[in-house]
């Protein structure tokens, strides 16, 4: 929304296809926009299957008339692009999604309406059809209908109204040709954000919260049929709009920060809940009910947050340029954390809660994907150094079974997004149980972050690249880091303690060293990519490589791989080893190394020929093999973040020679808000 200077609406279009390439890692199936058509009477929508650069395309070809050149100083625009929950990805699916023919409410959402068939069989029975098979449709068409049965309801009021009578997560922005030059954007579960972009510095550090009554029980709407939405009476309106009143103001409203980065580092996390309302450049938030424990405002936060750090450089690919930031990220997670000559460490988001982790009954460790292995990787440190039962546990399935949780419990969520739905989910219920929750995340403001009672801020960097790398190696070395300071007082781990330390302030110049095998990989890769599977094996610290890498594999370039434990080899993947299947082992120096070889020896003596990850100068462990990468020595349980990195580099690779997109594999998107 532009109050600041006046731009065309192919200045506006401009602005909402950069919003979405910024946000393009979140899905990609199919995009779509809505602006105002010239004469502001009605809404112009423009949508496509496929990624945004399809949309830009389009709009080029869409928008030629000189009318579109017009400055205009108000102006509203919506924009999405989508990861196909309900319905196939095609133009009719996309977003913005339409109340009717003639565009009167347009809505953009991210997440799922739970009851949306519900509110779909309601909304038939008065006449309405549908046009796609998305859950969103009943969005935009309730509103309209709520809008055509209260007349005298504000745009704001409709879709709180409408939100009342909805079930399930939603982040969405609706604009509409009846309320021109307004936008109503509301939150529940799945993640929003205002920006807010001013010419002078902003007078005010918070938005007050304003509150509607909720004493109002009886429905303003008579039908009584199942299926029906239960209207409640209009809020209160008296509380309506005061707050941030600046004459000149642009407003954004976005899913995620780096869509407005390059505009504004000013923005305002919605909570859940919120209605977050622009009329005439004042924005208001808005409550239904009033909860005792509510602020009573938002705070308007300064992002600190770099256009360059979500932008690609020289590298061909972000997924590649993450990975080679790997030596920088790792130091970022421990600075100012980590004293190496006083050999102390201090977690300032969580060093007032150790005494209560200590007396805690177990630690538990929940994520998903790439940062759930984070948790596998360094279970075994964790139950070394705090010497406390640690679950690790993955957030669909720990749901999936009620799992018992204790008030002494102490609970880990693992997220580089902080906004993955599962782990959330998984989050709030050990929440209600009494546990202690602490958050591992790389995104400041997250809905984990801000749901955690304490927790630890990874600051590995924006992660853009869909296939998580460098989030990994700072989930990691941020858990080594809790392990070492739960470990402080114990006379008998020092020296434990002291060897980690030491290894840690290598690590940078380490997996600088590894980086260097790029080429070797590169070559391997050549040997590997037309093959259908790929084996990984390894146990120990580092089995997590053999998952995570496997996943690497398959989310990148769409062969079969899997990580496996490899004193499970003879219980049953032994059989698919020939001399054909290929096989990746990693055996290092540490007191699994004999039982790695022995599964190595199993393996030969079947004809496999594996590809060994191995120390530095292992010159007997290398003659198992014709082809073997080397990485330098380090403490055994920081061993996984070495030897994860060449395996990041073959997927990479695998990928490019089969002509996969690496940024943004297909079906996949960097943070699932949906369980
Ligand atoms: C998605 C991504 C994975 C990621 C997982 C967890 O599935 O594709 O790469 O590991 O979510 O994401 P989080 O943001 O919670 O770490």
């Amino acid at each position: 929304l532009n109050y600041l200077t006046p731009k065309s609406r192919l200045e506006v279009l401009d602005l909402l296809v950069t919003g979405l390439k910024r946000l393009e890692y979140r899905g990609y199936d199919s995009t779509g926009v809505a602006i105002d058509s010239p004469d502001s009477k009605n809404i112009v929508m423009v949508k496509r299957t496929g990624k945004v650069k399809v949309l830009e395309d389009a709009i080029q070809e869409h928008f030629t008339g000189g009318e579109y050149s017009e400055p205009v100083a108000t102006h509203i625009g919506i924009a999405h692009t989508r990861w196909a929950t309900h319905g196939e990805p095609c133009e009719r699916n996309s977003h913005p999604q339409r109340s009717d023919e003639g565009n009167g409410f347009v809505v953009v959402h991210n997440g799922i309406i739970t009851n949306y068939n519900d509110v779909k069989t309601f909304l038939r029975k008065r006449g309405y059809e549908f046009e796609s098979e998305t859950d969103t449709e009943v969005f935009a068409k309730l509103v309209h209908h709520l809008w055509k049965t209260h007349p005298t309801y504000s745009f704001r009021e409709l879709v709180e109204q409408a939100i009342l009578q909805l079930e399930g997560a939603f982040a969405v922005a609706v604009k509409s040709k009846h309320f021109p030059g307004e936008c109503v954007a509301a939150r529940r579960s799945s993640p929003l954000l205002v920006g807010i972009k001013t010419k002078t510095r902003l007078a005010t550090d918070h938005i007050p919260i304003l509150y509607g009554k909720d004493d109002k029980k009886q429905t303003s709407d008579q039908d009584t049929d199942s299926g029906k939405p239960q209207v409640l009476p209009r809020s209160d309106s008296t509380s309506e709009f005061m707050p941030l009143e600046e004459k000149e103001v642009e407003y954004f409203f976005a899913s995620d920060a780096s869509a407005v980065i390059e505009h504004t580092n000013r923005v305002i996390y919605l909570e859940d809940d919120d209605v977050a309302a622009v009329r005439d450049g004042t924005l208001s938030i808005h409550r239904l009910k009033k909860s005792l424990d509510d602020p009573h405002a938002r705070e308007i936060t300064t992002l600190k947050m770099e256009i360059q750090q979500i932008m690609k450089g020289n590298y061909d690919y972000f997924m590649q340029k993450e990975i080679f930031e790997q030596p920088d990220s790792v130091v970022n997670t421990m600075r100012g954390r980590v004293r190496f000559d006083g050999n102390a460490i201090v977690l300032g988001g969580i060093k007032d809660y150790i005494p209560e982790i200590k007396r805690c009954r177990r630690l538990m460790l929940i994520g998903c994907g790439t940062s759930y292995h984070s948790a596998v990787a360094t279970r075994q440190l964790l139950e070394e150094l705090t010497e406390l039962p640690v679950m690790v546990e993955l957030a669909s399935d720990f749901l999936d079974r009620n799992t018992p949780i204790f008030r002494d419990d102490v609970c880990f969520f693992i997220s580089q997004s902080g906004e993955t739905a599962d782990t959330l989910m998984a989050l709030r219920y050990c929440k209600q149980r009494g546990a202690l929750i602490v958050g591992i995340t790389n995104t400041v403001g997250s809905s984990i972050c801000r749901e955690s009672h304490c927790g630890v801020h990874i600051n590995a960097g924006p992660e853009i690249g869909v296939a998580s790398t460098k989030a990994y190696t700072s989930q990691f070395i941020s858990l080594v880091m809790f392990a070492l300071v739960m470990s402080e007082d114990r006379l008998s781990l020092q020296q434990r303690r002291l060897e980690i330390l030491q290894a840690l302030s290598n690590l940078a110049d380490q997996i600088r060293k590894v980086l260097k095998l790029d080429s070797k990989v590169q070559e391997l890769a050549k040997d590997l990519y037309q093959h259908k599977s790929l084996l990984i094996m390894g146990r120990g610290y580092n089995f997590a490589t053999c998952l995570e890498g496997a996943l690497k594999v398959k989310e990148l370039t769409y062969m079969h791989s899997e990580g496996i434990m490899a004193g499970e080899l003879k219980h049953g993947p032994l059989a698919l080893v020939d001399d054909s299947m290929p096989v990746l082992m990693i055996v290092l120096r540490d007191p699994v190394y004999v039982k790695c070889m022995n599964a190595l020896q199993q393996v030969t003596s079947r004809k496999g020929c594996p590809v060994i990850i191995c120390e530095e100068g292992d010159e007997e462990t290398k003659a198992f093999s014709s082809r073997s990468l080397e990485i330098p020595r380090t403490v055994d349980c920081l061993q996984g973040i070495l030897t994860v990195i060449p395996m990041q580099l073959l997927s990479y690779h695998i990928a490019v020679l089969r002509g996969c997109d690496v940024d943004c594999p297909r079906n996949l998107a960097k943070s699932v808000t949906v369980e």
